[in-house]
């Protein structure tokens, strides 16, 4: 088992990693809540347990959960139980719960306290830690949120054993985008086919994410290097292509992002081959669905809502990975006819 902290002051929280984690759950729950409302889904095969008076609610077992109507049904259910600002939230499940139940904790009363209990690889590396919550409106994801810290994060690596392949490969785009941001052990590959995050894999990632949020909490400039590869994710995902897993747009993603950087002279061939390295040995996708046509990417590009001046990309570079603003719109057309 490791203890990552992450460092946000009076807002800072233990990240537990490992084996039977799970255990845990119980004794981080605050002594004076007296309820707990665990926000899951029903196809997620874990849950836990409290010695307080529990509520279960179930959510939609998609993307299609992360919406105001879904918060507002929580929100009632919550009222209807009489929970009050002293109780608290388990979230139970992957990306889509905890971005869910912590936008709920974040309104329900104006704040209460939530606990993120991750169960895939993706909300375990990523999505559960740092405080980044909301829903998605029909015009775009994410598009309504809160900053809300949980007041601790478990990531019981048991729970990785019943995910679909598809989803724990979605989980290693993530994996695979830390490898630029920091230190990250090699995935072992006693399974070619799906090469294994372990403890170890999962924690260096949590304490890049922790490192980068506790420096900057609110994504003033530096939190937007975890954005590594997202600008075209996010493209593909707009465009329709829902085929690929969120971690799998990503991949694709840093493969683009690393063709940028070579063409703009910021990273060599080896460093570009180095990219390629890391995606394909966790098996993932390097290359645009088809069909994708190029205008449609480069528009929905200006649409980013990270953008901040012209076309602002994440880029590798001679001072690693940062924000590289007013990118040739040229470049990035051509980067688009590598991944073809
Ligand atoms: N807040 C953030 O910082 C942040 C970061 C990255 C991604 N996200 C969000 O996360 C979401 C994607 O999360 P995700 O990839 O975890 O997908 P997900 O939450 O949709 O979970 C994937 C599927 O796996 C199932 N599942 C979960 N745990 C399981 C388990 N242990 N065993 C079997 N099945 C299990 C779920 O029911 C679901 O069907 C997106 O909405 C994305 O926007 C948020």
């Amino acid at each position: 088992m490791q203890l990552i902290n992450v460092a946000l002051r009076e807002r800072g929280y233990p990240v537990y990693v490992g084996s039977n984690a799970l255990d845990l759950v119980a004794e981080l729950i605050p002594t004076n809540a007296q309820r707990v409302a665990i926000i899951t889904q029903e196809a997620i095969p874990w849950t836990v347990h409290s010695d307080r008076k529990e509520l279960t609610i179930h959510i939609n077992n998609s993307e299609s959960a992360k919406s105001l109507t879904v918060v507002e049904d929580i929100c009632r259910k919550l009222a209807i139980a009489g929970f009050t600002r002293a109780d608290v939230l388990l979230a139970v499940g992957g990306g889509v719960v905890t971005d869910v139940a912590g936008f709920v904790a974040a309104v329900y009363h104006r704040g209460v306290r939530f606990i993120n209990v991750a169960t895939t690889l993706l909300g375990q590396v990523d999505a559960a830690i740092g405080g980044k919550t909301g829903v998605n409106l029909l015009e775009g994801k994410n598009l309504v949120g809160a900053f809300w810290q949980p007041t601790a994060v478990v990531c019981d690596t048991d729970t990785l054993a019943t995910l679909p392949p598809r989803e724990y490969r979605s989980g290693l785009g993530e994996v695979a985008k830390y490898h630029f941001l920091g230190s990250v052990p090699e995935a072992q590959a006693a399974n070619a086919e799906l090469p294994t995050a372990d403890e170890a894999v999962v924690a260096a990632c949590i304490q890049i994410k922790a490192d980068v949020v506790a420096a900057d909490e609110r994504e003033g400039n530096k939190r937007a290097v975890l954005n590594y590869g997202h600008t075209l994710a996010h493209a593909i995902e707009t465009a329709g292509h829902y085929n690929l897993r969120h971690g799998e747009a990503v991949a694709v993603g840093i493969a683009y992002a690393a063709e940028v950087a070579n063409q703009l002279g910021r990273i060599n061939a080896e460093r570009l081959a180095a990219h390629y390295q890391v995606l394909t040995a966790y098996g993932l996708p390097t290359k645009l669905p088809e069909g994708l046509d190029s205008k449609k990417l480069l528009a929905l590009f200006e649409r980013d809502k990270k953008a901040i001046d012209g076309l602002t990309m994440v880029l590798d570079g001679p001072n690693g990975v940062e924000t590289v603003t007013a990118v040739d719109k040229a470049v990035l057309a051509e980067a688009l006819n590598k991944l073809r």
